[in-house]
């Protein structure tokens, strides 16, 4: 596509499906924006596609927003390692998979400023990125200095922090610090979201089960039951009701941690949860494979049962869970994963899922489980909406960026190792056959995937967001 200023794209003849509607139209692009969506073959689409660029046939396609992936870990540290998709390699695979937009994990190390984090994780990011993106900051060392530069932070648009109930020792903070970032939170508008797993609790459990001989992968799963996370979010919601402050629980997995999320939406607290696909699509008995095998399942919280499973579908339906981001954070079998062979509490968390969020999330659709507009609402709409993007990036609306997926939902597809573009060496969904497929993406109007030829660049910009839209 020529990049003169005025590059007219049109998509023509698709099925635009919005977290609102659902009709054919074209999809009028112009200056790197949506200029309109109309009607197909009326006035405005003729007269338009005559001075196009470029158009591009969407007849029997979904024509979406690009996908907005609001948990991801690219090129993170972990002990003398890090996560194997770095910035270059993962927000490709992102964009295979029709993401656009990712908002990463920037952390704060302890001792330093959040400056300093987030310098570190701009250095990474920019100009390897091909997708846009923004941060996340992770707060580790809470002190009157930190507390102070939240309000910074928020300036510069990086305006949700994360924090952890778990993993005492490292990334850990205390009731009492959770509390003082929520009030400072309540005072700048800033989001604080909460890895709600009680991790005082569970490395006790962790202890006992090694000096059992307790060393599996599947000891993981049951050092970290349903009951500490249910505990931990319950406590996280009462710190954010003390503190005024809103509350957005990570990666949740378990039916008694959305009973809680439950519990305070109905009481009026503005109180928000994600899951993740590996939730949706994954249970415990993975991690229970034979031999080392299921450390490939090891993140956490960790795999679930059925039931929890099905409490998540509900809570995606009655939108007490509002989002679906993946917590990429791959770690490959090979090396990785293997440093905890012998002692699961040393196998690295997290699983790979940034390039099969939609596709899976489709299988939903396909299952009757979602319909197509609540499918981008999860995937693209509500994340920006969270997180101060919208409607910048997870609309159709004119004047939102020309992000965009053009979906097949008649290809089939299996997804492997051999075949993602992550790069790590396994899939969690190994062999798994999926109907429907992302076949073309735009960023800001240029295509960068074409008919699922790769034509990128790295030229994803960082985006300095806003706040929360659903808080109150
Ligand atoms: O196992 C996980 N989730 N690893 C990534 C880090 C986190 O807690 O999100
Ligand atoms: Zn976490
Ligand atoms: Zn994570």
């Amino acid at each position: 596509m020529a990049s003169s200023k005025l590059a007219r794209l049109v998509i023509r003849g698709g099925t635009v499906i919005t977290a609102s509607s659902n009709q054919l139209a074209d999809v009028l692009v112009e200056d790197r924006v949506v200029a309109a969506v109309t009607a197909t073959g009326s006035d405005l689409s003729r007269n338009f596609s005559e001075a196009a660029d470029r158009v591009l046939d969407a007849t029997g396609r979904y024509v979406i927003p690009g996908g907005v992936d609001v948990h991801t870990h690219m090129e993170m540290p972990f002990g003398e390692t890090y996560t194997s998709d770095t910035f270059e390699t993962g927000t490709r695979a992102a964009i295979w998979g029709g993401t656009t937009t990712i908002v990463d994990f920037a952390i704060q190390s302890h001792g330093a400023s959040l400056q300093d984090g987030l310098e570190t994780w701009s250095r990474k990011a920019a100009g390897n990125c091909a997708t846009d993106y923004g941060f996340h900051m992770v707060l580790t060392d809470v002190n009157e200095s930190t507390l102070r530069e939240m309000d910074q932070l928020v300036e510069q648009g990086v305006t949700s922090f994360k924090m952890f109930m778990a993993y005492p020792g490292v990334f850990y903070s205390t009731d009492g610090q959770i509390l003082a970032a929520m009030q400072r939170a309540a005072g700048n508008g800033a989001l604080i979201q909460m890895h709600a797993e009680n991790g005082i609790a569970i490395d006790r459990l962790v202890t006992e089960a090694l000096a059992r001989g307790d060393v599996s992968p599947r000891f993981h799963g049951s050092t970290r039951p349903a009951a500490l996370e249910g505990e931990a979010t319950h406590r996280a919601i009462q710190l954010a009701r003390v503190s005024g402050s809103p509350l957005y629980i990570v990666h949740l997995s378990a039916e008694e941690a959305l009973a809680e999320v439950l519990d305070a939406r109905d009481r009026g607290q503005s109180v928000f949860a994600e899951t993740c696909p590996h939730y949706l699509f994954l249970t415990q008995h993975e991690m229970a494979r034979d031999g080392f095998d299921g450390a490939k399942f090891v993140c956490s919280p960790p795999l679930r049962s059925h039931d929890d499973q099905n409490a998540l579908w509900r809570g995606l339906v009655t939108d007490d869970l509002s989002v679906v981001a993946t917590d990429h954070c791959p770690f490959c079998f090979k090396e990785q994963k293997e440093l905890g062979r012998g002692d699961f509490s040393k196998i690295p968390n997290g699983v790979p899922g940034v390039e099969h969020r939609m596709d899976l999330l489709y299988q939903g659709v396909l299952q009757g489980k979602l319909t197509l507009s609540r499918w981008v609402e999860v995937t693209a709409t509500a994340p920006a909406r969270m997180f101060g993007l919208y409607p910048q990036k997870g609309s159709l609306q004119p004047g939102a960026d020309a992000d965009i997926v053009i979906y097949d939902p008649r290809t089939q597809a299996t997804i492997s190792a051999e075949t993602h573009h992550m790069s790590i060496d396994y899939s969690c969904y190994e062999g798994m056959t999926v109907m429907g497929q992302v076949e073309t993406v735009l960023l800001r109007g240029s295509v960068v995937l074409d008919k699922r030829q790769y034509v990128g660049t790295p030229s994803g910009r960082f985006i300095a967001r806003g706040l929360c839209q659903y808080a109150r």
